[in-house]
């Protein structure tokens, strides 16, 4: 439902970490957010009684004004605490919920937008790479790589790991997702092969892709760095490309790609005050970020 009063804006924040995070606080203010309720270390027996105080303290045409936002630092803990949160509802008692761990998903998708963007604007049909594919940020880009058409790849030191999220994830959204090893020089090279895009989502501070490999891969036209501190996640990219041409090809680094992901975090903040039925994992959330893009929103 849709309403319209001016009643207080209430978020719910829900962290699967001790501490809620103070990033995802002061995003929520800067969005607009008139009042920040947090609660940190959220067990998902807990997640009922605290959605049922944001759900019957209004009335039903005033629940637009109130939201939800599960955070944190797993995204496993997370997805169940926002699943939770969603059964909750009943009829009309509903609001709006919003899942951004570790800003896996306002990343990814800004990272998505960066790839779609570099690729001229559209990567149907073409091999991107994902290095370091196995942490919260990592696994998102892949999804929303592979929901835009492409064919992806994930890539992890431990080849095992890299398949069994490739093949969970492939399960999850129907699509085609691959994986490869990049524990030496050689098996990274052998997963690059024919990939137009490559997105390093590593730890921070650690170098995964050196520039010479990088030169031999004749096929890739967009890189994009999400590790914004020192050595590079891929070497010759700074922090600061934005569309920056490196060595023949596009790209991006963590602040580059940071700026969209920041707005692309407070619009869908404010969206989740339009109504009181928007549900935001990884796809509403690149759809937010698309309309910004495309100047909808
Ligand atoms: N630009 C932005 O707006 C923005 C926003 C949020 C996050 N980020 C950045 O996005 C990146 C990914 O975030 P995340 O939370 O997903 O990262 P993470 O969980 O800390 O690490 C991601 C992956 O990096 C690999 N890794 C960890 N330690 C490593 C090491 N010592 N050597 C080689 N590989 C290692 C692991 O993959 P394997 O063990 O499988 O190889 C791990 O799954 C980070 O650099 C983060 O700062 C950027």
């Amino acid at each position: 439902m849709t309403g319209s009063n001016d009643k207080p804006t209430i978020l719910l924040q829900l962290d699967v970490d001790p501490h809620p995070s103070v990033f995802d606080s002061a995003t929520a203010i800067d969005a607009g957010v008139d009042r920040l309720l947090t609660f940190g270390g959220v067990l998902i027996e807990q997640v009922r009684g605290l959605v049922h105080g944001a759900l019957f303290t209004r009335g039903v045409s005033e629940l637009n004004r109130t939201a939800v936002f599960v955070g944190g630092s797993s995204v496993v803990a997370a997805e169940s605490l926002y699943n939770e949160a969603i059964a909750t509802f009943f009829g009309p008692f509903r609001v709006s919920v919003m899942l951004d761990p570790n800003g896996a998903n306002t990343t990814a998708a800004a990272a998505a937008l960066a790839a779609s963007e570099g690729m001229g604007g559209s990567i149907e049909g073409a091999r991107a790479a994902v290095l370091a594919g196995t942490g919260p940020v990592g696994m998102r880009v892949a999804r929303l790589l592979a929901r835009l058409g492409a064919d992806v790849a994930l890539g992890s030191r431990d080849a095992g790991r890299a398949h069994a999220i490739a093949k969970n994830m492939a399960a999850q959204t129907g699509t085609t997702i691959g994986g490869f090893a990049t524990h030496d020089p050689k098996s990274l090279e052998e997963g690059l092969r024919g990939a137009s895009i490559v997105v390093a989502a590593g730890a921070l501070g650690v170098p995964l892709l050196p520039l010479d490999i990088r030169k031999r891969i004749e096929s890739l036209r967009v890189a994009i760095d999400l590790n914004a501190v020192p050595p590079a996640g891929i070497e010759g990219i700074d922090p600061g490309d934005k569309k920056t041409t490196r060595d023949g090809i596009l790209a991006w680094g963590a602040l580059g790609v940071g700026g969209m992901k920041m707005k692309i975090h407070k619009k869908a903040i404010q969206e989740l005050f339009v109504s009181n039925d928007r549900t935001l994992d990884a796809e509403g959330i690149l759809d937010i970020g698309r309309a910004l893009v495309e100047k909808k929103v």
